[in-house]
């Protein structure tokens, strides 16, 4: 017998990707689903997926554990979002407004707006302030389903206030049933007081930042926004490749608003992804694809630019990229925390199929911040990190778009959201 601490049965459908890493090309979308099934955790990891008949002859419940009535929903893995900006201070709906009545994303940046009006913002705000609103957002985010976060820094863009960010964010996860997997993105933008002369900041960040980054273990990865009114792809590969001589991971924003070749240079430095590439070419696909590097779709961001491009959601699976999508979460271009919005657009523009958006926002997801080995999949060992969505199978968190359909979240063997309602209580 399989001992079990905690059990979910009565689920109509259960979908799952499968395996330890990246699935590509026509694998992307072959994942494992089974009717009437059940699942149990023992320990916080999963050790046994099945049916419910298997479930009731190969598991024993231990006294005084739960097992929980699915009520014929579908149980999904937890969301892995790959991409967020999520330690920010204030919002920007007035420039939202703006883009409205016509003025455009790259206009507002050049003016001095957009990201550097949130690093006002941010480098304002007291770090309990900021530690607050990590908190408030991960609540947030776990109610609707992600169960792992990457996070950003990058509106702070000096040594003092990038440290603050990254500690805000390190305090206010601390203890949380979200894992936070921090980013350091100094070369996010070029602040106000370094416009006359760029190459102090780049040296600021490589000589400076990064290393004092570094040495406080305040981050996994270091990501850099390529283009034309942030860095260039010399400016971004001499911050990357200091990030990767100080042991970070690399992640590039890259070919967003143009083609600037940054596809080619996440590529070229072994990055861990390439994010946005809206407008990557041909050959940025075939280099990501040979060097394994993840292509991040965020196709809620593309939609909120209001791009004329679509996410490149077929090139990247045709191409055999690693295709993960995410929510970009941030005050400018993607204002949504929502993953479930990611798999509606990741379908819907992005042109993923149902099980092709699962994985993505899954077990790829999850290989793209380096943990597929622990999280990602509903398989016995890995971390129990689940959602049960209030629908009867998996094309209808789809299907039925516009509304979040997250019911109950199991987050390392723990229910912490259950009928929609937070069961944690933060500090
Ligand atoms: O991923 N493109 C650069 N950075 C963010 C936007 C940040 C902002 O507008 O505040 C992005 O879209
Ligand atoms: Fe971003």
């Amino acid at each position: 017998m399989i001992l079990a601490d905690l059990a979910v049965a009565g689920i109509s459908e259960l979908a799952t990707p499968e395996g330890r890493t990246a699935r590509t090309g026509a694998d992307l979308g072959r994942i494992r689903t089974i009717r009437d099934a059940a699942v149990a955790c023992r320990g916080g990891s999963i050790v046994f997926v099945g049916t419910e008949r298997d479930f009731r002859q190969a598991v024993e419940m231990e006294p005084g554990s739960r097992t929980l009535d699915a009520r014929a929903g579908t149980v999904l893995p937890g969301f892995v979002d790959a991409h967020t900006h999520l330690p920010f201070a204030g919002w920007r709906e007035s420039e939202f407004d703006e883009r409205l009545r016509g003025a455009t994303y790259s206009e507002i940046a050049a003016r001095g707006g957009g990201i550097l009006s949130t690093v006002a913002a941010t480098r304002a705000a007291a770090p309990e302030n900021l530690r607050r609103l990590v908190r408030a957002r991960l609540d947030a985010v776990l109610a609707l389903g992600t169960t792992t976060i990457e996070a950003k820094s990058g509106y702070g863009l000096s040594l003092e206030a990038e440290l603050k960010q990254l500690e805000s964010l390190r305090e206010g996860a601390s203890g949380h049933p979200v894992e936070v997997v921090p980013t350091f993105l100094g070369a996010h933008a070029v602040p106000a007081e370094h416009r006359d002369d760029r190459s102090r900041y780049v040296r600021l960040l490589v000589e400076e930042m990064l290393p004092e980054v570094a040495q406080r273990g305040l981050a996994e990865y270091a990501d850099a926004f390529v283009d034309a009114h942030a860095f260039s792809l010399d400016e971004a590969r001499a911050v990357l490749l200091a990030a990767r001589e100080r042991g970070l991971g690399v992640r590039v924003h890259a070919d967003q608003l143009a083609a600037d070749g940054a596809a080619e240079l996440a590529a070229e430095l072994g990055a861990a992804s390439a994010d946005h590439l809206e407008y990557v070419s041909d050959a940025g696909i075939e280099a990501l694809a040979r060097a394994g590097t993840c292509g991040v779709l965020l196709p809620a961001a593309t939609f909120f630019l209001m791009q004329d491009r679509r996410p490149p959601g077929r090139r990247l699976v045709d191409g055999g990229v690693p295709v993960v999508a995410a929510t970009d979460f941030n005050p400018g271009s993607c204002p949504t925390e929502s993953m479930s919005a990611v798999l509606w657009f990741a379908c819907l523009t992005a042109r993923l199929g149902v099980d092709e958006a699962i994985t993505a926002t899954t077990l790829n997801a999850a290989h793209s911040l380096g943990r597929a080995d622990r999280i990602g999949s509903l398989e016995p060992g890995k971390r129990a990190d689940l959602v049960i969505h209030a629908v009867p199978n998996r094309y209808h968190v789809v299907y039925r778009f516009g509304v979040p359909r997250v019911r109950t979240v199991i987050a390392g063997g723990r229910v912490v959201v259950d009928d929609g309602q937070l069961l944690h209580h933060s500090a």
